[in-house]
């Protein structure tokens, strides 16, 4: 049985160590007791000492929102992955469409950032998803197929293992729209096809593939108890204690 993964991605929200230091400080008395499922924060990465000091003691985890595939160097404003270990972070969010879209990201960038997080000992959560014209295309396959093998490009199965995936289709990112569990289930399906394909079955069954898209307390049940669908990333609904509480705790 794959460990249900529930990830908070508060992108350029709650950054200062204040808010998100009240934001995590609630969720480490509403749900940091939790010992059955995988709890992560990820806030911007000025509050990220913050947020590991808020939840000190309790069973939740914190990563960051990106991070640059080198140990050091001159790279003017960005941030290896040792720098975030030392904060106490244990996650990082790879290749989110955002970045795709506005810093331009491609799949050989990205396949270099999971490689660099994983030899540094980063769990990295690496993000893939079709845009509406995608889909209306007819492409939702090509492009996730193209996503999870160019991200995944050279790994060996043991590496491939310590990856989680969140699909999120870039339509239903923030728009209210949410894909229908069931043919999320079948993209989360087809994924574990491609990674059987690319590694072995074995290897396809351990890998948690989160979903990510309006995910809110109201959906997450019908979303979170689908088979291959091992958790979610929750953007809006993660930036207040209560509506992200109402996600974590489903009950399946
Ligand atoms: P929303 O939950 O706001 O749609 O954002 C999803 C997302 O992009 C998480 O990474």
């Amino acid at each position: 049985m794959r460990r249900k993964i529930i990830a908070g991605n508060w992108k350029m929200y709650c950054g200062t160590p204040q808010e998100a230091a009240d934001l995590a400080g609630q969720l480490a008395k509403q749900v940091g007791s939790l010992t059955d499922r995988d709890v992560i924060l990820c806030p911007p990465f000025t509050a990220l000492a913050a947020t590991v000091q808020a939840v000190k003691g309790t069973n939740i985890a914190v990563g960051a929102q990106n991070m640059y595939p080198e140990s050091k160097g001159a790279f003017t404003g960005e941030i290896a992955p040792e720098f975030l270990l030392s904060l106490g972070c244990t996650y990082v969010i790879i290749g989110h469409s955002e970045r795709r879209t506005y810093f331009k990201e491609t799949n050989e960038f990205i396949n270099k950032k999971v490689k660099c997080a994983l030899a540094a000992g980063l769990n990295p959560i690496m993000c893939l998803g079709e845009t509406l014209e995608e889909r209306q295309a007819n492409k939702i396959n090509d492009v996730v197929k193209d996503h999870v093998q160019g991200g995944l490009a050279g790994m060996s199965a043991a590496e491939a293992a310590k990856v989680v995936l969140a699909y999120e289709p870039v339509w239903a990112i923030g728009t209210g729209l949410t894909a229908e569990p069931k043919d999320a289930e079948a993209v989360h399906q087809f994924i574990r096809q491609v990674l059987t394909d690319m590694f072995d079955k074995a290897t396809a069954e351990v890998i948690r593939i989160q979903y990510g898209g309006s995910v809110k307390p109201d959906n997450a049940k019908t979303l979170l108890t689908m088979p291959n669908i091992d958790g979610a990333l929750v953007g809006g609904a993660s930036l207040k204690a209560d509506s992200f509480t109402g996600i974590i705790k489903y009950e399946g």
